[in-house]
């Protein structure tokens, strides 16, 4: 008989709302955050029990303990990117989310984290790399920082290191779309489809993956000019432009470890294809 679990998705958003979508599909009880009032009736809609929950709390915030009460809480929510005082505030939201988790006794904290806690420097990196100090942005420090204290909260944990996100809607040529002097023209980029990781996080949940990180990024790492004056063609959007290289640091994340050890393929696994 499959095994269903009461999974509670904080933050759905781009991801989690499809992820919400598949976990439902697939049999379990799913519970679904968002900050916005607005969005609660959609979650409800698609058959997910929301909430409204925005963290830190603010003291008017109510304790929303059902959505506490679950298997698996997966952990969904970006550091505000630029904020100055990010790290500080997302170290607050953990202390709250982990706080909840002891007390409500949730077994397993799935958390979706980011490539950026790797050097930009690493050549072809693996998930053994991460080294704090060393991240290619601030806010991989702070989801460096956010793993290590999952990792030491008592419950069970996996963390998957998400590349950039791109699919139906969401694309990065749109941010650099007609700008020019961009530097980095053979760096390869490092992107994962939308629908790979639903996918995935499905896969780590079927087979209990858990105490463990994986590197969620498809197969094909092309040049980032290629790529993004390909897709600015297949989106009809202005090129941007690339000085000519002198870089010599360069990064691959591999994803071996995930493709070994969940027997998992890529739906996309070429950013070049320019799907959906
Ligand atoms: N974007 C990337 O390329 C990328 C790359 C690697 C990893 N990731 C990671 O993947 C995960 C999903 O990213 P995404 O692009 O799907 O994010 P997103 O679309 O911005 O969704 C984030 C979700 O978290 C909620 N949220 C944001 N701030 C919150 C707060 N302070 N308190 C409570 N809820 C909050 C949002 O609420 P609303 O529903 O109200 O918006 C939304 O539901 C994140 O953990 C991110 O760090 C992203």
């Amino acid at each position: 008989m499959k095994e269903t679990m009461k999974i509670s998705v904080l933050g759905c958003g781009w991801l989690g709302f499809p992820l919400a979508q598949n976990l439902l599909e697939e049999g379990h009880t799913v519970k679904g955050s968002t900050t916005s009032k607005e969005k609660l009736s959609i979650l409800k809609q698609a058959g997910i029990d929301s909430y409204q929950i925005e963290l830190p709390p603010g003291k008017s915030q109510q304790d929303h303990k059902p959505f506490w009460d679950c298997d698996l809480l997966f952990l969904n929510i970006p550091p505000g990117r630029g904020r100055e005082n990010a790290d500080e505030e997302y170290n607050q939201i953990l202390d709250y989310v982990l706080a909840k988790a002891k007390e409500h006794n949730i077994s397993w904290i799935l958390f979706a984290s980011s490539t950026s806690v790797y050097s930009e420097k690493g050549g072809l990196t693996y998930e053994v790399d991460a080294v704090p100090g060393t991240a290619a942005r601030p806010s991989g420090e702070t989801m460096l920082n956010a793993e290590q204290r999952i990792q030491k909260s008592g419950c069970d944990w996996t963390i998957l290191r998400f590349g950039g996100l791109y699919g139906y809607g969401r694309h990065p040529v749109k941010y650099l779309s007609g700008r020019n002097g961009l530097n980095g023209a053979s760096k390869p980029v490092n992107l994962v489809h939308q629908v790979d990781c639903v996918r995935a996080v499905s896969a780590v949940i079927r087979q209990k993956k858990r105490n463990t990180i994986y590197n969620v990024v498809s197969d094909g790492h092309p040049p980032r000019k290629e790529f993004y004056q390909s897709a600015a063609e297949h989106f009809d959007l202005p090129q941007p432009n690339f000085n000519d290289d002198t870089e010599k640091n360069w990064r691959v994340v591999s994803n071996q470890k995930l493709k070994d050890e969940l027997q998992f393929t890529f739906s996309y696994p070429n950013p070049m294809d320019h799907t959906p």
